[in-house]
């Protein structure tokens, strides 16, 4: 497939598709010539990362908060569920809107999933092993995640989200996967947002500066 070949009806939805990986994978899919529903509320994201996707007739973003619920037009085929605050600066920040979008934003994901037979896809994260006592972790471990500490806003959150795709797919069949990311980087990161990689090339590009 091309991006001169659109699949005739074919659709994702894209939650927190203007972040950093969310606009990669929106870009992605509509270079595939899938149509794509971005729908992000911009509370970490910046919808400069999609612009040039605006001009495409495939490409349509959605202003919402996904935790007030989320109902697009159009059959959908692909769910990814990407949407919360994800670096360390955004979810101490916002830690009630992180629980939230893990929790409500979820379940109403799944149920577009479920309403529109589509596959759903959730974007979860290598914090739902908390502070592990293994390593490296094997799928099969089960994490050590403090469930009042500062941190347990996005980790609960994440795990929360894992625990209702999975009895989304127990209980109604609809077809789930879940991806645990690890520190991924690459551009449209923003260099302040706390996370490892980016804060260790600003630290590394500050002192460079000062050593000149
Ligand atoms: N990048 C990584 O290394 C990494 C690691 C582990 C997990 N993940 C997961 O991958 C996903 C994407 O991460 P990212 O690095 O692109 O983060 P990001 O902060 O760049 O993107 C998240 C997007 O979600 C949007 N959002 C947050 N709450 C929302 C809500 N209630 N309604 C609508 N939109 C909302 C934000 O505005 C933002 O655009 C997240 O679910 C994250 O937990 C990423």
């Amino acid at each position: 497939m091309t991006a001169s070949s659109p699949e005739p009806g074919k659709q994702a939805v894209v939650t927190g598709g203007v972040g950093f990986l969310g606009s990669h994978l929106c870009e992605r899919l509509v270079a595939r010539g899938i149509r794509v529903a971005c729908v992000d509320n911009f509370i970490t994201g910046s919808p400069g990362n999609v612009s040039p996707l605006t001009a495409s007739p495939l490409f349509t973003l959605i202003n919402r908060d996904i935790t007030e619920g989320l109902d697009v037009g159009g059959p959908v085929e692909y769910v990814f569920h990407l949407a919360s605050p994800v670096s360390p600066a955004d979810y101490l920040r916002f830690p009630v809107q992180t629980l939230n979008a893990g929790s409500a934003g979820t379940i109403h994901a799944l149920e577009l999933a479920k309403k529109e037979r589509a596959r759903f896809v959730l974007a979860s994260s290598s914090e739902v092993y908390g502070d592990p006592l293994e390593h490296p972790q094997p799928e099969a471990y089960w994490g050590n995640v403090n469930p009042i500490g500062p941190r347990s806003p996005y980790d609960e959150a994440k795990r929360f989200a894992e625990a209702t795709t999975a009895a989304y797919t127990r209980t109604y069949g609809v077809s789930t996967a879940i991806a645990r990311v690890f520190n991924s980087y690459g551009p449209r990161m923003r260099p302040s947002d706390g996370r490892a990689i980016p804060t260790f090339n600003r630290q590394a590009l500050a002192h460079v500066s000062r050593l000149w």
